[in-house]
């Protein structure tokens, strides 16, 4: 199909409501609505046979998963802390880390070298004026909800080359100095399983729970 083609085919997608078509032609591949099988991809008359054949017993290929395994990738931390690992840091200790391990990226007081995001800074008054202000930059300090959210973006993410090679301990210690540069807990606050749910962060109620349902339903 000509490139023309699978635009104009896209539109009449996007007309029926079928985002995911948008999704497909930025990608450069195939287009075809939902539902809809292109003539040439359908399957052969005679394939109900084969489809209605059981399917192989195994496929030979992947490994079982081990609770090992399974513990390795289960590393979420939710808003109210659930996940968060024994082990425990604080600020003087995370500057150490930071410095070695983030500085390069982020700056050496988390400024930000673009094009690496700024992960220090509040707004006068943590007056959250996003919506009105194009210049303003978002940060930890003045957009994030959850000091949790810290840890296990952190913990799953960073640094950008090495993602899931810091300890616990090294964690709670980036988390310390993140948040004592954001002037939101002291520099010599021990961060925890314990203290770091109760951290409340600036921006804390300019976000509300997504409680939706569903449907209709939206707020
Ligand atoms: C090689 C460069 C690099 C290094 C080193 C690095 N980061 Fe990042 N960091 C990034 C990039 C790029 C992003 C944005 C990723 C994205 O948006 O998907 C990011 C995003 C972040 C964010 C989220 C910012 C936001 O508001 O969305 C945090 C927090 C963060 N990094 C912390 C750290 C910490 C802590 C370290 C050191 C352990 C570290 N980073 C090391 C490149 C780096």
């Amino acid at each position: 199909m000509s490139r023309h083609g699978r635009v104009r085919r896209a539109a009449r997608c996007v007309r029926r409501g079928a985002a995911v078509a948008l999704l497909l032609v930025a990608a450069g591949a195939a287009v075809a609505c939902q539902g809809e099988v292109p003539a040439s991809e359908a399957p052969p008359a005679d394939a109900s046979a084969a489809a209605s054949a059981a399917p192989p017993e195994r496929y030979g290929f992947g490994r079982p998963a081990s609770a090992a395994r399974v513990a390795a990738l289960d590393l979420d931390v939710n808003p109210v802390g659930t996940g968060l690992p024994p082990g425990r840091g604080t600020a003087a200790e995370g500057a150490v880390t930071y410095a070695q391990k983030c500085a390069a990226c982020h700056g050496a007081r988390g400024e930000g070298l673009a094009p690496y995001p700024r992960l220090v800074g509040r707004t006068p008054r943590d007056d959250f004026a996003f919506g009105t202000d194009a210049k303003l930059v978002k940060t930890v300090g003045n957009y994030w909800s959850h000091a949790t959210t810290l840890y296990d973006y952190v913990r799953r993410a960073m640094p950008l080359t090495a993602p899931g090679s810091l300890t616990p301990d090294e964690v709670y210690g980036l988390v310390a100095h993140l948040l004592a540069e954001n002037g939101i807990v002291a520099r010599d606050a021990v961060m925890d399983a314990r203290t770091l749910p109760a951290v409340r962060m600036p921006a804390r109620d300019r976000f509300v729970p997504d409680e939706r349902r569903g449907g209709r339903d939206f707020r």
